[in-house]
């Protein structure tokens, strides 16, 4: 894994995207701005679906801007050295993603009134995602077997760090006015008012027909034919168009299509050890 992750502060990172002095500059130097909107997950969490629906909720739910722009140009990726530029150039009000652990988030988000939406999933159906997804990246050269995998996603060996961690960390800041989580599972279930919710968070009003535009828009279907939205313009050298893509099946609960019955008690032992005590329970436990 040398080649393609580094360590930074004990979190892997992909070097193909990250740069540990951009790390640093995100987490030291970055200024947060109050009106700033970021779009927070685990890798596999469901993060462009949410990117789909901010931006679309930012439009009254009209596609104009979806269909037009790609979806890491709407929304940058705060950590990496592309997605840092480009948040320095961005026009306030920002749009912004980020994967990284709430300990190496810019500090300046302290007493800042800027808003967070942490998007959670399945740990068992992120790992199953993440596994084929990671198979697209040609530079990822030392993939293993899905049990090989599962210990490294278990004890955290993996770009961005344990799931455990990232998850305990961010929901340390549930009650905080400008924190609003949500799971993809309740996208599925209730995506209406889902997205009702997240427009209640940011103060945004829509009627019912701008909420039903959003879900129509940033269905499944939707973003898997639109260019802007499914990763297709990835360049090839960055991402194997012929292995698979981003949209892969969109469902609850596929782990249970890759798991053996040992490897999903495995996978429980360490949840159940990892998070008792943290007091929250989620769609899939
Ligand atoms: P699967 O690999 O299980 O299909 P992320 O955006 O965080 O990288 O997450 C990608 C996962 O979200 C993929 O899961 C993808 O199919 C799913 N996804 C993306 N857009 C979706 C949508 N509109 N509805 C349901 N699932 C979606």
């Amino acid at each position: 894994m040398a080649h393609e992750y580094f360590t930074h502060k004990g979190v892997l990172f992909p070097s193909l995207f990250y740069s540990p002095a951009a790390l640093s500059y995100v987490e030291n130097e970055f200024q947060v701005r109050d009106d700033d909107i970021f779009n927070v997950t685990y890798p596999k969490s469901g993060t462009n679906w949410m990117l789909e629906i901010l931006s679309l909720i930012r439009c009254d739910g009209d596609p104009g801007w979806v269909r037009s722009v790609l979806n890491w140009e709407r929304a940058p990726w705060v950590g990496s050295q592309k997605g840092l530029e480009a948040a320095l150039k961005y026009p306030p009000p920002r749009l912004l993603c980020s994967h990284l652990p709430v300990q190496l988030f810019p500090r300046s988000l302290q007493g800042s009134k800027a808003k967070i939406i942490y998007t959670l999933r399945c740990p068992k159906d992120i790992l199953v995602s993440l596994y084929h997804f990671t198979k697209l990246f040609p530079h990822i050269k030392t993939l293993g077997s899905l049990d090989s995998f599962l210990e490294d996603f278990l004890s955290g060996n993996v770009g961005y760090g344990s799931w455990f961690d990232h998850v305990t960390g961010w929901m340390g800041l549930k009650g905080n006015e400008n924190f609003f989580s949500i799971t993809y599972e309740e996208l599925q279930e209730d995506p209406r008012g889902s997205v009702r919710r997240i427009c209640h968070f940011l103060g945004k009003e829509l009627s019912e027909e701008q909420v039903a535009a959003v879900v129509e828009n940033a269905s499944f279907q939707s973003m898997r034919a639109n260019k802007m939205s499914n990763f297709s313009q990835v360049v090839d050298e960055k991402m194997d168009h012929h292995k698979g893509q981003l949209l892969r099946k969109g469902i609850c609960g596929d782990w249970r299509n890759h798991f053996s019955e040992a490897q999903s008690q495995r996978f429980d032992a360490v949840y159940r050890e990892r998070m008792q005590g943290l007091g929250m329970t989620f769609p899939w436990d």
